[in-house]
């Protein structure tokens, strides 16, 4: 990947990084090396993947040009704070698409763990558990992240975007961004003690909050006002017979839909 570099806060963190012409999947390596004693922070970015994977067994299309990295992480606590990482990693990305573009307002996360662009999908997050090798070895976690820098796919369900509507910047250089971002917001989580600010920050840039929202789940959708994020990352959804707290699975926000351009709806 062109130009692909650490911040200076990742350098001086310790972290590590290195880079492939093409993988099957940055997510996939960066399992390899915690399965063979790595316990990171160690960055693995690609210019390509040919195997790149998304949420819910989804698979990610991964053009040249945009963004494809993951970072194995251990050390941090107890597995079950692991999903906590991934507002970590959701607040990084913004924050690096904030500093790198100035598009404060039509940049926003998308419960869990999307980057939306003008209502559109830019930018996704996997997150994976990982078991390092040896005794007694710290729980691992793998944050994998895409960004459609120069293209989207245009074969998805939803409607998705790219930085180019924004003029960049190029994959490498959000990277060196998104290092930094992630070195930062990892020191304030805090191996869980600073998830009240983290969960804050989030809120501060979170799609439809206080307005209706469904929550498409395996067996049924559920509607109502997307009230908070609660304390162990769920989202909380106000419905008519009481709050529900949803664990995974995929929101849909209608007045996002609705107010998106005509031209731009459906694609
Ligand atoms: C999603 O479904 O929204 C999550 C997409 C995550 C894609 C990234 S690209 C880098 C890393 N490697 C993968 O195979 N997936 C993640």
């Amino acid at each position: 990947m062109e130009g692909a570099r650490l911040g200076d806060h990742a350098l001086a963190r310790g972290v590590r990084l290195e880079i492939y012409d093409e993988i099957d999947s940055t997510n996939d390596e960066a399992k390899r090396r915690a399965e063979a004693g790595d316990a990171g922070p160690l960055w693995i970015v690609a210019a390509r993947q040919t195997k790149g994977r998304g949420r819910l067994g989804r698979s990610w299309s991964s053009l040249t040009g945009n963004l494809h990295a993951s970072l194995l992480v251990s050390g941090f606590g107890p597995a079950a704070l692991a999903p906590q990482l991934g507002f970590a990693a959701g607040l990084a990305t913004i924050g690096a698409l904030i500093e790198a573009t100035g598009a404060v307002d039509r940049l926003a996360l998308k419960w869990p763990n999307d980057v939306l662009l003008d209502g559109e999908k830019l930018a996704g997050i996997l997150l994976e558990g990982v078991q390092p090798a040896g005794q007694g070895a710290p729980f691992g976690c793998v944050i994998g992240i895409g960004v459609n820098c120069v293209a989207a796919p245009t074969d998805l369900p939803y409607p998705a975007s790219d930085l180019s509507r924004l003029g960049g910047p190029s994959a490498g250089a959000l990277f060196a961004l998104l290092s930094d971002k992630m070195a930062e917001a990892l020191a304030l989580w805090a191996g869980g003690s600073g998830f009240a600010a983290l969960r804050e920050r989030w809120l501060s840039h979170a799609a439809g909050l206080g307005a209706e929202i469904e929550a498409r789940l395996p067996r049924e959708t559920v509607s109502g006002r997307f009230e908070t994020i609660d304390a162990d990352g769920r989202l909380i959804i106000s419905t008519r017979s009481g709050r529900r707290a949803i664990e995974a699975g995929d929101i849909f926000l209608p007045a996002l839909a609705a107010a998106r351009p005509e031209p731009e709806r459906g694609r």
